[in-house]
């Protein structure tokens, strides 16, 4: 049995594309998943789309009556774009789409549910994908006019914001590779492009906040990076150089710029794809630079550290063979072969349950960040479905095993855990097939009936005593939503 800390709040995620549904309603602009998804040959692996998906749009009343029946301190929900500016700019606001927020945020207060609100979380509006999405500098501007927006419509209520959610999923997989939307394979420039692009963006959003919002407002705002852990397969020299290389990759290449004092991107990515550049003829490396004035203006702009975790990769350039992947490509600049050893596997690979790597990717953003505040934004692990979903809540007790050892013994200043997520949803490249959800939704009913899984009950249980009990797990009951 371990007592949690005090002060540390729980809560669960969700975002606006993989659980609203309603893609065309009122005055809703595409975005670029809806795009993605209406290819006739899209990547998601079951054809499905995010189209209806759990119909959040329609039945919020009832996701908020899931998150009393928890007990969360609070809700971390996404704010769709093209729902909100259906232009994309910041000239014209969707009345609808101003009131669903409205009712959320102002239903979420009343039961005392504390709202955390993500701008933004994948689904850009296409119009300015067309214009080029992340890897336009104008983006920037135009992200920092709709932040602006979101402050002054929801920021008396808001007093959390998380400006972007994950840039490297974004950028590797959406303009490096086809998994994800725009699906530009722009590999080994594409990635780079936008990875600078969103900490400028990311920036210019805090600057706004911190300038104009902050005082009257009161609220904190920083950005939510994906780090899973990366280490060496063994502890040889090479291995652990390959292993830092990556996370440098990894999670580096947005944290640096931001968290560091010296900031801009880190050296080791610098220097790796400079030298691949060269070698492969370019005239300067593929990696764009920053001007020392952006280096400066994107330093310290994060009130916290948003921390999302799934799994640890293992990495070895031992058989490392250049033509494994296209080059150049981000992978090819790492030039490491990476395992998840004999771990236990979860439903999807990236949650192949790792939990000492949780208590490993916290230590390293203490030490390479400057200690900051840390929010854990997202932690959870799929299943192909049922309802007794014990390996889910053997994950959870595990990994927050490790986020407790993390605190106690090394000191690291974890003020959330959030579990991803509060329910089934549209997973994306995996579609409805993978389940994430402490809440089964039945996709086959017009009301998307959402029932609680075991984990919810387990969840639930812990809220109420903020106690970690390894040996407990609750008998399943039928509560539907
Ligand atoms: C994303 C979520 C996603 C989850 C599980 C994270 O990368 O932020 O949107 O559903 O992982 O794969």
């Amino acid at each position: 049995m371990r007592k949690l800390p005090h002060g540390l709040k729980l809560g669960v995620a969700t975002a606006s594309y993989q659980i609203e549904g309603a893609w065309n309603a009122a005055d809703k602009a595409p975005s670029i998943w809806d795009i993605m998804c209406h290819q006739k040959e899209s990547r998601i692996k079951d054809g499905t789309t995010g189209d209806d998906t759990c119909k959040s749009y329609e039945f919020y009343k009832r996701d908020i009556e899931m998150l009393k029946f928890l007990g969360v301190d609070f809700y971390r929900f996404s704010i769709s774009w093209p729902r909100l500016l259906p232009t994309g700019f910041a000239n014209q606001i969707s009345e609808s789409g101003l009131e669903y927020y409205n009712n959320i945020i102002n239903e979420l207060l009343e039961n005392n549910i504390e709202p955390v609100v993500t701008m933004f979380h994948w689904d850009l509006p296409q119009n300015l994908q067309d214009l080029g999405g992340w890897a336009n500098p104008l983006i920037s501007d135009w992200f920092g006019d709709y932040a602006r927006v979101l402050y002054k419509l929801f920021g008396d209520r808001v007093k959390t914001w998380i400006t972007i959610n994950e840039p490297k999923q974004i950028g590797l997989f959406g303009y490096g590779m086809t998994r994800f939307a725009p699906q530009l394979n722009a590999h080994g420039i594409g990635e780079y492009l936008a990875a600078k692009q969103m900490v400028l963006a990311h920036a210019r959003a805090w600057h706004i906040y911190d300038k104009e919002f902050r005082e009257t407002q009161k609220g904190v705002c920083g950005i939510t990076i994906a780090t899973d852990f990366r280490e060496g397969v063994t502890d040889s020299q090479e291995d652990v150089e390959a292993g830092m290389d990556a996370m440098d990759f990894e999670v580096g290449l947005y944290s640096h710029p931001i968290f560091t004092s010296k900031g801009g991107f880190p050296e080791r990515t610098i220097r790796r794809i400079a030298e691949k550049s060269k070698e492969q003829g370019y005239p300067k490396s593929r990696l764009p630079e920053f001007t020392q004035e952006e280096i400066e203006y994107a330093k310290g702009t994060s009130d916290f550290y948003g921390f999302n975790h799934y799994s640890t990769k293992f990495y070895t350039r031992d058989n490392y063979k250049p033509g494994t992947h296209p080059i150049p490509s981000y992978d090819d600049d790492i030039g490491a072969d990476f395992t998840y050893l004999d771990y236990e596997k979860g439903a999807v690979p990236h949650c192949t349950v790792i939990p000492h790597g949780i208590r490993k990717a916290l230590k390293w953003v203490k030490d390479n960040c400057n200690d900051p505040p840390i929010m854990i934004t997202e932690n959870g692990s799929g299943t192909f479905g049922g309802l007794n979903d014990l390996e889910r809540i053997s994950y959870y007790k595990r990994y927050l095993n490790s986020v407790l050892d993390a605190i106690e013994q090394d000191h690291c200043n974890v003020i959330t855990y959030t579990a991803w997520s509060l329910m089934d949803n549209f997973e994306w490249d995996s579609g409805l097939s993978v389940k994430f959800g402490l809440f089964e939704v039945d996709f086959d009913d017009d009301k998307r009936l959402r029932t609680a899984r075991s984990s919810a009950l387990w969840y639930k249980d812990i809220i109420a005593k903020r106690i970690l009990d390894v040996d407990y797990v609750p008998k399943l009951k039928e509560i539907t939503f």
